[in-house]
């Protein structure tokens, strides 16, 4: 059945991964060689983004104007209408009767889904509160085939906010369809992962372990990192705790490791010096998710190159 909706990345079968794979390089050949295509001309999307954003919002408005699509959009609720107390429904069905597809950031887990439901046109989840960023995962999970070649027969390291990280959440839910891997989450006692992935890894045959320091790091092929999450901690004084605490180095680089990954924005978690490493893979992971998004909403539209 073709994708029109993308809520979680458990909808992100093997399949549909590869599928998205191709047409991703197909748009960097046309980004590459002729800066766009008129693929989608005739469309509009609206990109409806309620939490701040850097590079989700702004691959998503290069995408679809590299594809020649035209883009309406609200960027944080201040100067809409959700101030007046508009709900997420409504505002969705509205927005959807003047665009062709909706993507959306939203503040709370569970948002993407309401959202969804209410659009009449398809949608893409770019972030709901602590819960999926289900396009991160496509946008990471592609740099690491582009860079290693394969996503089994490998060991993963995930820091240091498994349990807030979104993009870890979703990045988790695709990889454990892969043979052979190893996921251990280095993380602060309060932090770690949320009992619901563990199980969902461990029922997938995934190898789990858990670490609470850095010192601890196994020998993983990729080490995947992403920021506190310094807006979702209930308490702020556990975020000052551990901010600083949390940090790579060069010299906490196991000698395996074949590549540094992290959804930015960095904040504390990678040290300046790391970005020297030719392993240190983070800019070109953002890079790709203009490809990744180009293709995704080219495939949600039913168009292909
Ligand atoms: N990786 C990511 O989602 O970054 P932004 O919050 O800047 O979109």
């Amino acid at each position: 059945m073709p994708l029109e909706r993308l809520i979680s990345a458990r909808q992100l079968s093997v399949d549909v991964l590869h599928e998205i794979f191709d047409m991703a390089r197909k748009m960097r050949t046309v980004c590459q060689e002729t800066g766009r295509t008129n693929l989608l001309a005739d469309k509009m999307i609206g990109l409806v983004f309620l939490e701040p954003s850097s590079r989700t919002l702004l691959s998503f408005q290069s995408a679809a104007q590299r594809l020649g699509a035209g883009i309406v959009f609200i960027q944080g609720v201040g100067s809409t209408s959700f101030e007046k107390g508009e709900s997420l429904s409504d505002a969705i069905k509205v927005v959807s009767g003047y665009c062709d597809l909706i993507v959306a950031r939203l503040p709370k887990s569970g948002d993407a889904q309401i959202a969804s439901d209410a659009s009449n046109v398809p949608f893409i989840n770019a972030g709901d509160g602590g819960n999926e960023h289900p396009t991160q995962s496509l946008v990471d999970t592609f740099t690491i085939i582009e860079e290693l070649g394969a996503l089994s027969n490998l060991d993963y390291a995930f820091g240091f906010d498994p349990l807030q990280s979104r993009s870890i959440h979703s990045l988790c839910l695709v990889l454990s369809q892969f043979e052979n891997v190893g996921f251990d989450f280095v993380s602060p006692p309060e932090l770690k992962a949320p009992g619901w992935l563990i199980d969902q890894c461990r029922s997938r045959s995934v190898r789990v372990s858990e670490s609470s320091s850095l010192k601890d790091l196994k020998d993983p092929d990729v080490i995947y990192l992403n920021r506190l999450q310094e807006e979702r901690f209930p308490d702020r004084s556990l975020f000052e705790k551990y901010r600083y605490e949390y940090r790579l180095t060069p010299d906490q680089i196991p000698p395996a490791t074949r590549l540094i990954l992290d959804p930015l924005p960095r904040v504390d978690e990678i040290a300046l010096t790391v970005d020297e490493l030719p392993i240190a893979g983070y800019f070109r992971q953002a890079q790709n998710g203009v490809y990744i998004r180009m293709a995704l909403l080219a495939m949600l539209l039913g168009r292909s190159l």
